[in-house]
């Protein structure tokens, strides 16, 4: 059967339009007339439909406008005589406003005229904000054509882009959007790309607005095998589709009563899906032994289990809500009257759509939102800054970079180039809501006025500005640098880090003669360092000297004096910078220089981190076989001391123990949250936990463990990450320890803290502490597990929140952990509750604060010895 489907495209301005003057609505329309001269008036109203058109002026940036050949003015008439083109940029892109999760029939006009004079019909590509929509080749469419879907917006933002693909020029007519009704047109996936859309009757009219709300365009088919049937009668309209009445008013049956009556077509390619819409209402007076009654068929297959009996001068729309695809050949659609129905099949109006699918998700609004404000700000104009500004890749907006993770995960910018930009004024603000961003290049400019505080603070954020003499750090004003340099840096550790360097502890430390050392006078000028403490201000980073040669460790420890620990990779002795500043120098040996760039990339990081419950990594050593850590001295001790009475230390009583836990939370919830990249701590356990002069919880030897393999040079490839005890199971499995393995460690943390009872005892029958508490807990009796050393003192709602809480940190499963972020809400509360009980107990303190307390008690000072 030949049934062209050009057919079913309507010649403009060759074919009446059915009009029946009726007061419609036009709002949320957008109806854009391209390339409408300057001169001629904009708005107006089109007199074949109503429809109020506007010049495309204020959508577009770039462009030219144009006309049709004068003497196809009467062929092709307004609004589609001028036209848009586009001879500069690759992507060039409407923004039109939208309404976001609504769904919007989009409808883009293409009628090229010879416009240029040049005869040479254009081919390009039109884009849906990131992603293809079509391809426009209007060779040998000399009457033009369009493109139609209906879709629904994900952002309230919708872009429109026509992109250059060969030597031609895209040009562009018309522009027409209609938001639609919430219950019409849902399909299971994709959107709908217009394929046909008719009506049956033998008249020529075409329908749209205002006869059809949504403005659709109903083309009038009709084939010779069928007759057509008519009412003047009123024909009920009221389903969620909202046909215009016109189109139900007429109907083909099949001539031959006993034949089907059927419609087919040949797909454009195999795969091709198809959604139906089937339009039916009986426009015929039946008398009482006439019945209608068909089957629907596609392929020859049936498509519902029940016929359609059309309802009276009512319409009746069927749907299926996942698409069709067709065999091999043509695809066909049959209605076929039952045995029992007097009367042959009809149909009033049938829509067929293919599915067309838009998987890449648009950049993030808030992101795009700051750098359209960005370009505003400063008046940038940059020819490809146009249509999304991450995605597709290849039309990435120039200076720009972001994070391009898989397509349905909204791109963010992760960094901007705007150096010699001619950038002049204050910083704009909207730089502060790219969040994602990681390298800003401000460099070369006149920008005035000061950085923002969040500019400087945000965790890794390099930010370069050299060049701007007028623009200095909120801080200091005063501190003018001639080169630039980054206000944080934090080397990308994403994949990097595993560092491979193998170091290995000075076990023989003290073998090792000093003498054997050169040692130097210092040097003329001595560092200043600052050992940063909790309340004090920090020292700005580039004012800091971080790096130190072995002669200055050597003499800041006087010769490695006095040892105060042995870690599990290296000796750590105390050491006194500018007299009294007191820090931990952890002495480390080199026994390969592989990696040692990796290792001088996290040292960077980690000098970076700072949180009043982190161990401040003050500085290093590196010199040739030397190298050392230099930490912030911790003078109390660790937690597990302290938890076993051992060493003189004293035992801790339940609410010191939560509010020891509570801060060594907060510490690694920064590490997850506060740092960009995240920071893994690796090795959370109670001995990592130590305690300042205050009892204050500070969490050491954070990022670093998996650089440190035990037991030296022959173990070089088992590089032990994490403590027997304290490891993730889960990391038997995918050998990736995570943010939620640190969760993990921390339950067995609470657990100890909760218990006193070692992580693992051989001589237990449960041996590990999980299981051993998992199995007590089924007695019920909480005295049984909690530390028999708090003598009972404590409140056992808070004993057995943390319990829980503990229990469900280490959960074999890493999915069902909390984050860190819940576990410091719990602890704190469980603080909370049990801070209200000794107050009430004491029957005094009315006038404690009632707000969570993590400054310290001073009735739970231990005593001084
Ligand atoms: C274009 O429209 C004219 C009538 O205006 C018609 O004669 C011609 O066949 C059409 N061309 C195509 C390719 O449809
Ligand atoms: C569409 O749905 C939203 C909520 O889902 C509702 O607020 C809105 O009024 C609906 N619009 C129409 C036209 O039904
Ligand atoms: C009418 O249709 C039936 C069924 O398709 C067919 O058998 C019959 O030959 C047709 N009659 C005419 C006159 O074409
Ligand atoms: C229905 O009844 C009318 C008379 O009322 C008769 O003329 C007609 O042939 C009947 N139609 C059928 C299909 O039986
Ligand atoms: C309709 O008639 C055909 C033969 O004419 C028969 O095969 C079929 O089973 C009948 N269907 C029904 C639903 O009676
Ligand atoms: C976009 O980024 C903002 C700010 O980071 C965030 O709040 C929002 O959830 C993001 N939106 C999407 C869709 O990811
Ligand atoms: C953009 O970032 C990706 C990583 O996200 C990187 O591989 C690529 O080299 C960057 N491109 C430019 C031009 O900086
Ligand atoms: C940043 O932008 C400047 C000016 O547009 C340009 O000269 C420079 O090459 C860009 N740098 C990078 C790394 O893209
Ligand atoms: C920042 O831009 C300046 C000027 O284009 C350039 O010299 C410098 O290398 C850039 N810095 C980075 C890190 O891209
Ligand atoms: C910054 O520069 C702009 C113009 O370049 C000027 O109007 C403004 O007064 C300057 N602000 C400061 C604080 O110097
Ligand atoms: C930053 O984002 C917030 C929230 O999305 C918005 O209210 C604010 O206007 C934005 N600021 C700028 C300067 O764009």
């Amino acid at each position: 059967m030949e049934r062209s489907l050009a057919l079913l495209l309507p010649l403009i301005g060759t074919l009446a339009i059915i009009h029946i003057v009726q007061a419609q609505s036009q709002q949320g329309f957008i109806s854009l007339d391209c390339g409408l001269p300057a001169n001629e008036r904009s708005p107006y109203i089109d007199s074949n439909t109503e429809i109020q058109y506007t010049s495309d002026a204020t959508f577009i940036q770039s462009g030219k406008t144009g006309k049709v050949q004068a003497n196809m003015e009467d062929r092709f008439l307004k609004p589609y005589s001028t036209l848009r083109y586009f001879p500069d940029g690759i992507r060039n892109c409407y923004n039109l406003n939208v309404e976001k999760g609504r769904n919007h029939l989009i409808r883009a006009w293409f009628m090229y005229g010879n416009y240029d004079g040049h005869d040479n019909s254009p081919r390009f590509d039109l884009y849906l904000g990131p992603n293809p929509w079509a391809t426009i080749d209007l060779h040998k469419l000399e009457n033009g054509t369009r493109e139609e879907i209906i879709h629904i917006p994900t952002s309230n933002k919708l872009q429109i882009c026509l992109v250059k693909t060969g030597e031609t020029t895209p040009m562009i007519s018309a522009l027409e959007i209609r938001p639609m009704g919430n219950d019409s047109y849902i399909t299971e996936s994709g959107s709908l790309k217009l394929f046909f859309r008719i009506y049956l009757t033998e008249s020529k009219n075409y329908i749209r607005f205002p006869n059809d709300v949504y403005d659709r365009q109903w083309i009038a088919f009709f084939w010779r095998e069928w007759t057509q049937i008519s009412t003047t009668s009123d024909v009920g309209t009221s389903n969620h589709y909202e046909l215009p009445k016109a189109a139900l008013a007429s109907a083909a049956i099949p001539t031959n009563a006993s034949a089907p009556l059927a419609i087919e077509w040949t797909p454009p390619n195999p795969n091709t899906q198809y959604y139906l819409y089937r339009h039916f209402a009986e426009i015929q007076d039946l008398q009482k032994n006439e019945t209608r009654e068909f089957n629907m068929l596609w392929n020859g297959d049936v498509m519902s289990s029940d016929p359609v009996i059309p309802d009276k001068l009512d319409i009746s729309t069927f749907y299926s809500s996942s698409p069709r695809t067709c065999d091999e050949g043509d695809c066909n659609f049959q209605l076929k009257r039952t045995n029992r129905s007097t009367l042959p099949p009809l149909l009033n109006a049938l829509e067929v759509f293919t599915v067309i699918k838009f998987p890449q998700s648009e950049t993030n609004e808030t992101d795009v939102a700051a750098i359209i404000n960005i370009e505003a700000t400063y008046g940038l104009s940059r020819i490809n800054w146009q249509g999304d500004p991450c995605v597709p890749q290849q039309f990435r907006w120039d200076a720009l970079n972001c994070s391009n993770t898989d397509a349905s995960t909204p791109p963010r910018i992760t960094s901007l180039n705007l150096s010699s930009s001619g950038l002049t004024g204050n910083i704009a603000a909207a730089i502060q809501n790219l969040t994602q961003l990681e390298k800003l290049n401000l460099s070369g400019n006149d920008l005035n006025g000061t950085i923002p505080q969040s500019l400087q603070r945000k965790g890794g954020l390099q930010l370069f500005r050299h060049g701007n003499p007028r623009l200095f750090p909120s801080e200091s004003p005063t501190v003018s640098t001639g080169k630039s340099f980054p206000v944080v840096i934090v080397a990308s550790v994403a994949s990097a880090a595993i560092l491979i360097v193998v170091l290995v502890l000075v076990l023989v430390l003290r073998k090792k003669k000093p003498s054997t050392v050169q040692v130097v006078h210092p040097p003329p000028s001595r560092p200043t360092m600052n050992v940063p403490y909790a309340n004090s201000p920090e020292p700005s980073i580039e004012m800091k000297k971080r790096r130190f040669t072995y002669a200055e460790v050597m003499k800041m420890t006087n010769n490695f004096e006095r040892v105060v620990g042995e870690g599990g990779f290296g000796v750590v002795c105390h050491g006194t910078v500018n007299g009294s500043e007191q820090v931990a120098v952890k002495l480390l040996s080199q026994s390969s220089t592989q990696g040692y760039k990796e290792f001088k990339a996290e040292v960077d990081l980690l000098l970076r981190v700072h949180h009043t419950n982190l161990v401040s990594l003050v500085g290093y050593c590196d010199e040739g076989d030397h190298l050392a850590l230099i930490y912030e001295f911790v003078p109390n001790g660790d937690l597990r001391q302290h938890l076993s009475g051992k060493g003189g230390k004293p035992i801790v009583n339940w609410a010191t123990r939560l509010r020891i836990s509570a801060e060594a939370a907060l510490g690694l919830e920064y590490l997850h949250i506060g740092c960009t990249p995240p920071i893994v701590h690796r090795d959370v356990k109670t001995t990592n936990i130590l305690l300042d002069e205050q009892f204050k919880a500070k969490l050491a030897d954070f990022g670093l463990s998996r650089s440190f393999p035990v037991g030296g040079e022959t173990h070089v490839s088992t590089v032990v990450a994490g403590t027997p005890g304290y490891l993730d199971p889960e990391y038997y499995q995918t050998s990736r320890l995570g943010e939620k393995s640190d969760v993990y460690s921390f339950g067995i943390v609470l657990l100890e803290m909760i218990t006193n009872q070692p992580v693992i005892d051989r001589n237990r029958r449960k041996s590990h502490i999980t299981q051993w508490v998992g199995s007590e807990l089924n007695g019920g009796d909480i005295t049984k597990i909690m530390d028999p050393k708090l003598n009972g003192d404590y409140d056992s709602r808070s004993a057995w929140r943390a319990l829980e809480l503990a229990m469900s940190c280490a959960d074999p499963t890493s999915a069902r952990r909390p984050t860190m972020s819940h576990v410091v809400i719990e602890l704190k509360e469980c603080l909370v509750s049990e801070n209200s009980r000794r107050n009430m107990s004491r029957g005094m303190d009315s006038l404690s604060s009632p707000e969570v307390s993590m400054v310290f008690d001073s009735g739970m000072i231990p005593r001084a010895r």
